[in-house]
């Protein structure tokens, strides 16, 4: 079972004054930051603040906790070192991937996505089609939200080449069978790209079992800086033309990222590592049984909240209503617009949002008002049973 007065205990955020009485159901639009990233960017900034690499001992520990970043998160995603690449966000990181992908496929072949995904998995895809590729659409059910693996199948044919759809949408919350869906696409010689921003928080991925050739997560909301992580299987990205500069090509964890890295964020992310392997010692666990920890607290905390939702008339809950096959990002369409009760919960200490998050295209497909748009509410494993009391209470004092 998880300490979680030993999580609370990294995390600043709950030993803060001001924050007291607060609690946070905003998760999945970043999440709270734990000590050893704080104090890894603190660290760098009073001490590596330098151009990293260079001959001189400030730069070259600079260097070392970048590199130890990037290989010690791989390791835990278990991909190669140079498989690994930090980018400023998601979004931008698809981006740049969808142009080396328009640059490596010819007109008339296609590619799949859904209208599940976040936009930044979505939107950067969809605009090759203005290049001569064929986009098709995985849909979802209009009723659940449910993206089903038998509907993909008849999509699949020898001219696609990539299939992208995320592990978990930021708006629907299910889980969706990565493994599955990748052989699938696999078997029909696509390759396969998968947005993890709305899962990884929950729990790291075995990137290598999952089988997929691009897994993309944002750090800052796995307790992180604000850094875009992406794993690129070196089958495909050896494939793929350099979108770096030219004398950058040969190096994999270079190829895609044409922007200069945030040295201090990006040395940072290894405080992610540090946090899961100082809760797994802690639990006896290995680093990625941390996961089973995390998913355990998050489902007992989150069926109650589920229960309590499907009980009311005038709200509709998205995705699943067990637990165990979602992740806690639980929205609701209600009968008024989303951002008046957001501010209504406000007033009795929850941190929630209300909008599109960005999902404008499955809050669309479910047939929802994007006008009003969905209370979202959210949270990860440092959730305490006390808060989702204090939110089911205020919950019940503004629907
Ligand atoms: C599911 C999902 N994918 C992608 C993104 C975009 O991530 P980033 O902000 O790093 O661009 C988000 C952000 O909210 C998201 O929720």
């Amino acid at each position: 079972m998880l300490d979680l007065s030993y999580v609370r205990g990294q995390f600043p955020a709950f030993a803060e004054p001001s924050l007291q009485g607060q609690a946070f159901f905003e998760n999945a639009g970043g999440s709270y930051t734990c000590q050893p990233v704080i104090d890894r960017l603190f660290r760098f900034y009073h001490q590596r603040k330098v151009q990293p690499y260079a001959p001189y001992p400030a730069a070259q520990a600079g260097g070392a906790e970048m590199d130890e970043a990037r290989t010690r998160l791989a390791g835990l995603l278990n991909i190669a070192p140079d498989e690994l690449s930090f980018g400023p966000s998601t979004s931008q990181n698809i981006y740049v991937l969808s142009q080396a992908v328009r640059e490596a496929m010819r007109p008339g072949e296609a590619i799949i996505v859904t209208n599940q995904d976040h936009e930044a998995n979505s939107g950067a895809w969809r605009r090759l089609a203005d290049h001569g590729i064929e986009v098709r659409e995985w849909k979802v059910d209009p009723e659940t939200g449910h993206l089903d693996p038998a509907e993909l199948e008849p999509l699949l044919d020898e001219s696609v080449r990539l299939v992208c759809f995320p592990h978990c949408s930021n708006v629907v919350g299910e889980i969706n069978p990565v493994a599955e869906i990748t052989a699938l696409a696999h078997a029909a010689g696509a390759w396969v790209c998968v947005d993890g921003v709305s899962y990884a928080p929950h729990g790291f991925p075995d990137v290598d079992a999952l089988g997929c050739d691009i897994y993309l997560f944002s750090a800052y909301k796995t307790y992180g800086p604000h850094q875009g992580i992406m794993a690129i299987r070196r089958e495909l990205a050896n494939l793929l033309p350099n979108q770096a500069h030219s004398f950058n090509g040969d190096t994999l964890y270079k190829k895609f990222i044409p922007a200069g890295p945030d040295h201090a964020q990006v040395a940072a992310c290894a405080g992610m590592v540090d946090y899961i392997e100082a809760l797994a010692t802690h639990q006896g666990v290995s680093p990625r049984e941390v996961a089973g920890l995390m998913h355990a607290h998050e489902v007992a905390l989150m069926q109650p909240l589920l229960d309590y939702l499907g009980t009311k008339n005038s709200v509709r809950l998205l995705g699943p209503t067990d637990a165990a096959r979602r992740a806690p990002t639980v929205a609701v369409a209600l009968q008024r617009p989303a951002e008046g009760v957001a501010r209504d919960l406000a007033q009795h200490g929850i941190m929630a949002g209300g909008g599109d998050f960005y999902a404008v295209r499955p809050l669309q497909a479910m047939g929802i008002d994007t006008g009003k748009g969905v209370l979202r509410l959210s949270f990860v494993h440092y959730t305490s049973p006390d808060e989702v009391d204090q939110l089911l209470a205020a919950l019940d004092a503004v629907l």
